[in-house]
């Protein structure tokens, strides 16, 4: 039995949780959820986004799952992330059959520091113009380096990336390409490589399948994660990880996506997927696998889909089918 935090938050996030929890009652694990408040919405009633009960249900808990804020996401998530020290984010770039993804067989993994690069966020106004300070710590740039390893033997992956702009920014860029290699050094059977940030931006689109585990910092991991979801096709399947030293918090890619609220026409794959990420975190391989495959044959099917991916289907009537391969399967 496992202790769930679950936060649906706004709008779609709402629709495609309720969705995956639905599913997620066909696998064969035990959750216990405890389900918080945070978002707009709950800000509308209280005056504030996020509550310290949330964070303690959420610290109280093994794993957190999270569907989408709205306007309050960096009060809400960005706010987790610091308090949490979730200073992984782990995005998948994956393609799946039936979607529009720009290449077939893309499967590698973007591993980005979550917690300083410029993302710190010391931004002051000089007499010139604005000046931003990007901070590198030997401390983080190694637990992020050591993640991307250890995630990569875990995962049997081969080759882990380190992606930097260290020819200009010799000082911090050049201390984390430093710090991989020596990280790099407890790894020998690790094929590894480095790569300036803007080759790869191209790489991505002319030779995508040279990459397995990338490890960057905050900045180029968020562009980077970006072009990564490019490449798979759109935002209703992106599933993310963030990941500290006890606690997992899973969520999609995507947000609150207003438009779409209320409708019962969001893309629950993000969602399902961001808990399959979640099943791998608690070391549930087997039932991840399960999960990831009942939704590819769905996704591949493409007939019981929602109308991003060409179909018809409501968020639950997707979620509905999915949970019937699930049970389908031995
Ligand atoms: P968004 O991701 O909510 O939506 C952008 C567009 O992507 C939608 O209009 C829709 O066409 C499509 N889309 C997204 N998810 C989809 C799904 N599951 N199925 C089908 N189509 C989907 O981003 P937007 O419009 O920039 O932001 C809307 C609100 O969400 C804002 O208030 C923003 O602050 C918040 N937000 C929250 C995030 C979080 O909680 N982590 C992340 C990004 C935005
Ligand atoms: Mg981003």
């Amino acid at each position: 039995m496992y202790k769930i935090s679950v936060i649906p938050g706004d709008g779609i996030g709402k629709e495609v949780m309720e969705a995956t929890l639905h599913i997620l009652d066909a696998l064969d694990v035990e959750f216990d959820y405890h389900f918080a408040d945070a978002g707009d919405e709950y800000m509308e009633k209280t005056g504030i986004p996020l509550p310290p009960e949330t964070l303690d249900i959420v610290k109280n808990s093994q794993a957190c799952l999270f569907g989408a804020a709205g306007e309050s996401a960096a009060d809400v998530i960005v706010k987790m992330r610091q308090e949490l020290d979730l200073y992984v984010n782990l995005r998948p770039v994956k393609s799946y059959p039936g979607t529009k993804c720009l290449f077939d067989n893309l499967d590698f993994v973007i591993v980005r520091e979550n917690t300083e690069g410029l993302y710190i966020g010391r931004e002051e106004y000089t007499e010139d113009g604005a000046i931003a300070q990007n901070v590198v710590t030997r401390k983080a740039s190694e637990r992020i380096c050591k993640f991307a390893f250890e995630y990569a033997k875990k995962t049997n992956r081969g080759k882990v990336t380190a992606v930097h702009k260290a020819n200009v920014l010799k000082k911090t860029d050049g201390l984390f390409k430093e710090i991989f290699y020596k990280v790099a050094e407890d790894y020998p059977d690790m094929e590894l490589d480095d790569r300036y940030v803007d080759a790869t931006a191209m790489f991505f689109i002319t030779k995508p399948e040279m990459f397995d585990v990338i490890v960057t910092t905050n900045l180029f991991g968020d562009i980077l994660s970006d072009e990564g979801a490019g490449l798979v096709g759109g935002l209703g399947l992106i599933p993310s990880a963030n990941i500290g030293e006890s606690q997992g918090l899973f969520e999609p890619v995507h947000g609150s996506a207003p438009r779409h609220a209320g409708k019962g026409t969001a893309n629950p794959s993000a969602m399902i997927l961001s808990a399959v990420l979640m099943l791998d975190y608690l070391e549930e391989h087997d039932e991840a696998r399960r999960l990831e495959d009942a939704l590819i044959k769905v996704l591949a099917g493409g007939k019981v889909v929602t109308a991003d991916l060409g179909g018809s289907a409501s968020t639950m009537e997707m979620a509905d089918e999915v949970k019937r391969k699930l049970e389908a399967q031995i």
